[in-house]
């Protein structure tokens, strides 16, 4: 059976619009909190595969979306490496900053594939349960999203250790972004190994770089490990996220050789339509948080963006993945629309 999401990210669309939302497991439904309770560290619970499986699933069983996104956090690969990763409750991820060399000295690719293999072990499992129409998603974040994390060891508001550290040692910078580079593109091929038909990688902090360093810190890395992935697996598709890069949407499309890209919440509709769709499939871009309102400014603000991307391939998404507070009802809501549309 042919699945109707992947052909779609191929630039093959039919008379239906396949969907799948980001952050589609998660706290916003009770069953995925329960399993969650299961573990006290997020780390350890996205290191077990029969949990992470389970968690992957729950969404498909209320609103049988197209793709199922494995359930992993794009810090896994700072942890691979090396670095101490760990998540506190109500203050999001802490990472033991990289600041020096000798930091950067004690990250490794040795050793990486062990420690992060219940991933696979994960993607191997869901790979088993799906049914064949439902298309498997792996994913990674981008070498500067992640390198934000690493090197201002937490979430920040403007990334200035990573900045800073990018403009004031680069070659410093540059041995940690090749390595993510290196990494990024060895995690996404075992995915793809596994059993992941299409892979994205969210480079969430894309947002207001200048052009000078979008080169050298998005573009570049993400070109790297696009070829990287496609010389072992080029049927594969690879959809990017340059999530808030505005006019540089067009520039990413074109220099990085992404099959797809998903919107973020502010990219224009009819430029997407226009620069965008004639040369890849587009994901996007609903605001997560009017599905936290719902009703018909919901519904007409789906049935728009439908209407806006029905002349080339689009993959219903989010502009940015669903919040906690989210009502699962609203989800069906959003979801029927959707599957009821056609084109
Ligand atoms: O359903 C899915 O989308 C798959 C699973 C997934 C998670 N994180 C699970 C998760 C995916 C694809 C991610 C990606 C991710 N992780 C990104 C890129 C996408 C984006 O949102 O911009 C980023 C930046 C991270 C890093 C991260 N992980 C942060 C900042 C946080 C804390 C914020 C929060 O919402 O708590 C996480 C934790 C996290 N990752 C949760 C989930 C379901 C919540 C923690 C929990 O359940 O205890």
């Amino acid at each position: 059976m042919s699945k109707i999401l992947l052909e779609t990210l191929r630039g093959n669309p039919g008379e239906r619009v396949p969907f799948w939302f980001m952050r589609q497991a998660g706290r916003y439904l009770p069953e995925y909190r329960e399993v969650r309770a299961t573990t006290k560290s997020f780390m350890e619970f996205c290191y077990s595969p029969d949990k992470a499986a389970e968690v992957t699933l729950q969404p498909l069983r209320r609103y049988g979306m197209d793709g199922a996104i494995l359930f992993a956090d794009i810090l896994l690969v700072p942890d691979g490496l090396g670095q101490n990763v760990w998540f506190e409750v109500g203050s999001g991820p802490k990472l033991t900053p990289v600041k020096t060399k000798a930091d950067v000295d004690q990250l490794s690719l040795t050793g990486f594939h062990d420690k992060v293999d219940a991933v696979y072990q994960t993607v191997a499992k869901l790979k088993n349960m799906l049914p064949p129409e439902t298309t498997l998603l792996g994913f990674a974040g981008a070498p500067w999203t992640v390198a934000t994390y690493m090197i201002d060891g937490a979430g920040s508001k403007d990334h200035a250790a990573a900045r800073q550290m990018g403009y004031g040692d680069p070659d410093l910078f540059g041995r940690i972004m090749d390595l993510l580079v290196e990494a990024t593109a060895q995690y996404l091929c075992k995915q793809i190994e596994a059993g992941a038909d299409a892979v994205q990688i969210f480079d969430s902090w894309a947002a207001a770089l200048p052009e000078s360093v979008f080169d050298d810190w998005v573009l570049r890395p993400t070109k790297a490990i696009v070829d990287k992935v496609r010389a072992k697996h080029p049927d594969t598709p690879i959809i990017g996220f340059p999530r808030l890069a505005g006019l540089q949407y067009a520039r990413f499309i074109a220099e990085t050789g992404v099959d797809a890209v998903s919107l973020d919440t502010g990219v224009p509709l009819d430029w997407a339509a226009n620069t965008l769709q004639d040369k890849v499939c587009v994901q996007g871009n609903i605001d997560p948080h009017l599905v936290v309102s719902g009703g018909q400014p919901m519904v007409d603000e789906a049935i728009r963006i439908l209407e806006a991307l029905k002349n080339g391939p689009h993959v219903f998404n989010l502009g940015h993945g669903f919040v906690p507070e989210t009502p699962p009802e609203n989800v069906a809501l959003l979801s029927d629309t959707i599957r009821n549309y056609r084109r």
